[in-house]
């Protein structure tokens, strides 16, 4: 098992401390006792059938589950349309005005939408692209930064019934070609730039250079945001027939636009994710089972109230941002905040600031930017009021106790519950987690799977354990349809280690009181800072460096990260290993994949360790890398290698 050993030993020395619902947080809760875990275990299909008439749906479907693994169609029949659901249904009473989204821009700048007016901004959008030819079926692409035309952008999609395809902004043009080709997306939406840091990012340049030469892109709509203010005209250099600038498009369109009445098994969206080959994946998701699961979570692990003003500090780029910055909390008839920069920009109080002046209720980021905090000091989050919060919530990899109890402590004023959400773009919503005025928590684990989930920790075989593989053994709402054109891949990634059951990727143990501890990831996955990144896909950007002979890629731990990344490099006859040559590499890996993929190491060798066979020993590397003592090198072609190495890292600092 590759599950992080160091992970595992704070587990076993932290599964004593406990910490209750406080008793005026669980009075008021919206689920306040165990009755849906009841529910769910006497009848887990009703269940997840009550939880979808929280929806709209234009048609009631005849059959709640159709599971013939590994594809499963759940409210069969039924059709609703998530723009509805996030929008239109809103609008009949009082709501209709008020926020749906709140946002704040890196340098200060300020909006607002209530639900009407995002629902007509939307509305018009999606006439736009049905002007420009896009109809349900049809694949958009999305690269655009943290404003409140991505959640738009996506709304219309789901409107008119097209399938957003959203590609993180800090991704290279390389990996935006590549998701574009993969999903043969004919309309892309896009800005001039986005902020970051007091920097612009080029969004524009980025996009024509991603889209250079691909025929399949028919139409490109670009929101004017951030030019250089040296007039670079490279930001927004418009292509005439095939650039639209979104207010001339928005503008001219009408703010009425019927929303397709969708099968439930439509396609919603398309989410590109990492796994162990060279190759993201296309992870789709459809429509009637992901409302239902992320409207269930949002209204209940966030433990949302009319009156709440909700933050979840994820990229829309990612799965945390459709799930529960758009489809969730907006089905839910939410507040959302929403802010576009970094948290240290201009200061380190940034997040602080924004929670004072927006009332923010409800906080929801990652462990990697609560070492951040934690690491730059409490005096930052101690010049802000930050007493309007009262939940707190965590994802994206496992977190640390002592992080778990700084942010209880510092952020929550020791008062706030705090919820360790476990799930994945695959899961689509949230499946192992607290529900804050019921569960007893634990810092470090992320409890028990929410009600109507069934999840175990297996071992190879397929028989429960104590410490061992972390499965989800029924089908649920929000899972993954398939893997965009590979079906293959769909089965042998997920369904091949056992019969009809989920495999996550994940290691994880159990406690006495049946609670779950994710230890990691046991496949060639990295998490940097809640980022996933695939190693194969950083070996090959490493090995396409025309320096380069052969390269491995390895994780190491870091402190705030979480994971760093370590490469390890032979290169080719005639190339001499220099400072130069190391920031050439990262920057290389930079520019194929994106910033979040470079290199924190690189280190020059003349041979990789390998077994006699020819593997590539990973594990003795990430030793090396972590300066752990060596583990059995028996197996290996040249022992010497590995001691070689060793010596010269430590060399190396
Ligand atoms: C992987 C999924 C789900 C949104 C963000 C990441 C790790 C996620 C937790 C948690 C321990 C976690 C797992 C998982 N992970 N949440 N609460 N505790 N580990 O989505 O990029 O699909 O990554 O993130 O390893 O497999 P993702």
């Amino acid at each position: 098992m590759a599950a992080s050993p160091r992970r595992e030993i704070d587990v076993l020395l932290h599964e004593g401390r406990r910490v209750e619902p406080p008793e005026d947080f669980r009075r008021e809760a919206r689920v306040s006792d165990r009755t849906p875990y009841r529910r769910a275990g006497e009848d887990r299909l009703a269940f997840w059938e009550e939880r979808a008439r929280e929806l709209d749906w234009f048609e009631e479907w005849d059959e709640v589950l159709n599971w013939d693994p590994p594809h499963a169609e759940w409210f069969v029949g039924g059709r609703l349309n998530a723009a509805h659901n996030c929008l239109d249904r809103h609008l009949d009473g009082w709501r209709a005005n008020k926020a749906a989204l709140i946002w704040e821009g890196e340098p200060g700048d300020r909006r607002t939408y209530t639900y009407r007016e995002l629902h007509r901004e939307v509305s018009r959008l999606a006439n736009g692209m049905k002007e420009m030819g896009v109809e349900k079926g049809d694949r958009v692409a999305i690269y655009l930064p943290m404003i409140p035309e991505a959640a738009v952008a996506m709304l219309a999609c789901a409107r008119i019934g097209a399938v957003h395809s959203v590609v993180f902004g800090g991704f290279s043009p390389g990996s935006l070609r590549s998701r574009i080709q993969d999903a043969g997306a004919e309309l892309l939406i896009t800005a001039t730039g986005g902020y970051r840091r007091g920097n612009v990012l080029r969004l524009k340049r980025d996009a024509d250079e991603a889209i250079e030469g691909l025929d399949v892109v028919e139409n490109v709509i670009v929101v004017r945001r951030g030019f250089s203010a040296e007039g670079d005209e490279t930001f927004a250099r418009m292509q005439e027939g095939r650039d639209h600038w979104y207010e001339d498009v928005v503008g001219e369109a009408s703010p009425k636009c019927p929303a397709e009445p969708m099968a439930s098994e439509d396609l919603l969206y398309i989410l590109y994710t990492s796994g162990t080959t060279g190759k993201p994946k296309g992870v789709m998701h459809t429509t009637g089972g992901y409302m239902t699961q992320v409207q269930a979570t949002t209204e209940w692990v966030f433990d949302l109230k009319e009156e709440d003003v909700y933050w979840c500090t994820a990229d829309v780029g990612w799965v945390t941002g459709h799930s529960y910055i758009v489809y969730g909390p907006l089905a839910a008839g939410a507040t959302v905040f929403m802010y576009e920069g970094a948290p240290d920009w201009p200061e380190r109080d940034r997040f602080w600031e924004l929670v004072e002046r927006y009332g923010v209720s409800i906080l929801y980021t990652a462990p990697t930017a609560i070492r951040a905090f934690m690491k730059w000091g409490e005096e930052w989050p101690e010049k802000h009021d930050l007493s309007s919060l009262r939940l707190l919530g965590t994802v994206g990899e496992p977190i640390n106790p002592e992080a778990w109890e700084w942010y209880r402590e510092h952020i929550g004023g020791g008062e706030c519950p705090i919820v360790d959400t476990w799930w994945q773009t695959e899961t689509g919503g949230i499946m192992i987690t607290p529900l804050p005025g019921v569960t007893t928590t634990k810092p470090g684990s992320a409890t028990e799977p929410f009600p109507g989930i069934e999840a175990a920790i297996l071992d190879d075989d397929g028989n429960e354990a104590e410490s061992g593989y972390l499965a989800i053994t029924e089908p649920w709402p929000s899972m993954l349809r398939g893997v965009w054109g590979d079906e293959e891949r769909f089965r042998e990634t997920y369904w091949s280690k056992w019969d009809d059951t989920y495999f996550p990727g994940d290691g994880a143990r159990v406690d006495g009181d049946g609670d779950f501890w994710i230890l990691g990831r046991v496949d060639d996955v990295l998490n940097v800072a809640g980022h996933r990144i695939g190693t194969m896909e950083v070996e090959s950007a490493v090995v396409d460096h025309p320096a380069t002979a052969e390269a491995a890629v390895v994780g190491r731990k870091d402190e705030v990260k979480g994971e760093a990344i370590a490469a390890f490099v032979s290169l080719k006859e005639g190339y001499e290993a220099s400072d130069g040559l190391q920031e050439e590499i990262r920057e290389h890996v930079g520019q194929e994949i994106g910033a979040i993929a470079k290199p924190a190491d690189v280190i020059f060798t003349a041979d990789l360790p390998k077994t006699r066979s020819g593997k590539i020993m990973r594990r003795l590397l990430k030793d090396i890398a972590e300066g752990e003592a060596l583990g059995d090198t028996t197996t290996l072609a040249d022992p010497d290698v590995v001691e070689r190495l060793k010596q010269k890292y430590e060399e190396g600092g």
